[in-house]
């Protein structure tokens, strides 16, 4: 008779009362200190970013969350989710939230870990916060992407860098992590908001750049009016003196990675390539860079330091004032310094006897004579007119402004991230979400 009486189980009835019994045991196995739930919740911080993982276990938080309703209230368990709480169970519940650090707990800063599936992360540390919406770019190691901070509605653009298994890579992603933390104090450079990681990526998430890179202006405008080319130069130098009074040098100096933001201000980015801890005469010694903007002395694999960024700045600003490179790029560097000895850039008439000469003093060959090296820069009569100290405010107006993008405006695509979920090493110390990034709505 019982039994006649029972009603028969929906679909979704029979679905929650499965995952009772898992938790059920799994609660049990909690108590009975049982060694795989022990081992499951210290490998959980590692696995919970993988986009799997996370769908897993989101399914499994509501039902969880179901399984705690059936208990409080069995109407309202069969009618709906995690969404169906009542005000005081969703009161109840963010009070027993355990509390979360921006330093990201999840990143082994906390001792303490609860063996439970119901850990969260901050938004800025979830890759799930994010709307992606097309690619920007590709630089030295990584995609970067474009996405919306979805809680903010804030455009920003996501560095992903795969972790690969080699020591190298990874050192790359905490260089990259260093530098973006300590680009953060100067205002030519491309501010970080966040940085975490999944099983098998890093993630960077940098202030959008709206103006797009001096590669597309140059691409679309050829040459660029005098007056911009001051402007930016002078920007760039800020930036650069910053980045060389740190010990760094950025090694890949060329207009795709100088960026224009949404304020028409210069923004130096990527910095894959750079050599840290170049104090005084300290130089390093390797071929790095792009065919076009290598200074000699990288080119024949001499010792090296600033001044390869100085020729580099060079080779941009005479690419900005004429619309071409001074010398014939190559891939292979023997010709490209064959022809940096053997050849002069073509000056047009038109450029100013500022510029000329203070170009003639950039593409020196002989690094220790080079301007930037030798002499200060913001002191050359071509910058007569630069208010430094304004500058490095950023209270000189820009010479343009770009079209103020609107997240709202841009469809999301799905970022094709590799379903690879194999198991890699968590970079230590890279998450962080930046203090001066007011990311809560
Ligand atoms: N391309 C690479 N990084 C970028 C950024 N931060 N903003 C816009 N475009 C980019």
């Amino acid at each position: 008779m019982e039994e006649s009486k029972r009603r028969i189980l929906t679909p979704k009835e029979k679905e929650i009362q499965q995952y009772v019994s898992c938790v059920e045991e799994k609660e049990d196995k909690i108590k009975k200190g049982s060694q795989e739930v022990v081992v499951r919740s210290k490998t959980h911080v590692e696995e919970k970013t993988s986009v799997e993982e996370k769908k897993k276990r989101k399914h499994t938080e509501e039902n969880l969350d179901n399984n705690k309703k059936i208990k409080l209230d069995d109407k309202e368990i069969l009618q709906g989710g995690v969404h169906g709480l009542r005000e005081e169970q969703k009161d109840k519940k963010r009070k027993t939230k355990r509390p979360r650090s921006p330093e990201d707990p999840l990143e082994g800063g906390s001792g303490y870990k609860k063996p439970c599936l119901d850990v969260k992360r901050p938004a800025p540390l979830d890759i799930e916060s994010y709307r992606f919406h097309k690619d920007l770019g590709r630089g030295s190691f990584g995609r970067v992407m474009l996405a919306t901070f979805a809680p903010k509605k804030q455009l920003v653009a996501i560095k992903i860098i795969s972790k690969k298994t080699n020591k190298s890579n990874y050192e790359n992603i905490k260089k990259e992590a260093r530098l973006l933390k300590m680009a953060n104090s100067c205002p030519f450079l491309c501010h970080s908001y966040a940085a975490f990681q999944s099983e098998i990526q890093a993630f960077f998430v940098l202030e959008y750049a709206s103006g797009g890179s001096l590669y597309k202006m140059i691409s679309r405008k050829g040459k660029l009016p005098m007056e911009r080319v001051k402007f930016y130069t002078a920007e760039i130098v800020i930036g650069l003196q910053f980045l060389h009074s740190n010990g760094i040098v950025h090694c890949d100096l060329k207009p795709d990675n100088i960026l224009v933001d949404m304020d028409g201000h210069i923004k130096i980015c990527d910095f894959g390539l750079s050599a840290e801890g170049l104090f005084g005469e300290k130089m390093i010694c390797r071929l790095s860079g792009t065919p076009g903007y290598r200074a000699p002395e990288v080119l024949i694999m001499n010792d090296y330091n600033a001044g390869a960024d100085w020729w580099s700045f060079g080779v941009i600003m005479y690419e900005m004032a004429t619309g071409n490179l001074p010398f014939a790029p190559s891939v292979s560097a023997l010709r490209e310094v064959s022809t940096i000895k053997s050849s002069k850039p073509d000056y047009p008439s038109h450029m100013s006897q500022e510029m000329l000469d203070l170009l003639s003093k950039l593409l020196e060959i002989d690094q220790k004579k080079r301007l930037g090296v030798k002499g200060n820069i913001r002191e050359h009569p071509f910058y007569a007119t630069i208010k430094w100290k304004r500058m490095e405010k950023r209270r000189v107006k820009t010479p343009f402004r770009p079209k103020k993008p609107s997240a709202g405006e841009l469809p999301a695509i799905s970022p094709g991230f590799p379903a690879d979920s194999s198991k890699r090493e968590k970079v230590e110390e890279l998450s962080y979400v930046a203090s001066t990034w007011n990311w809560q709505e």
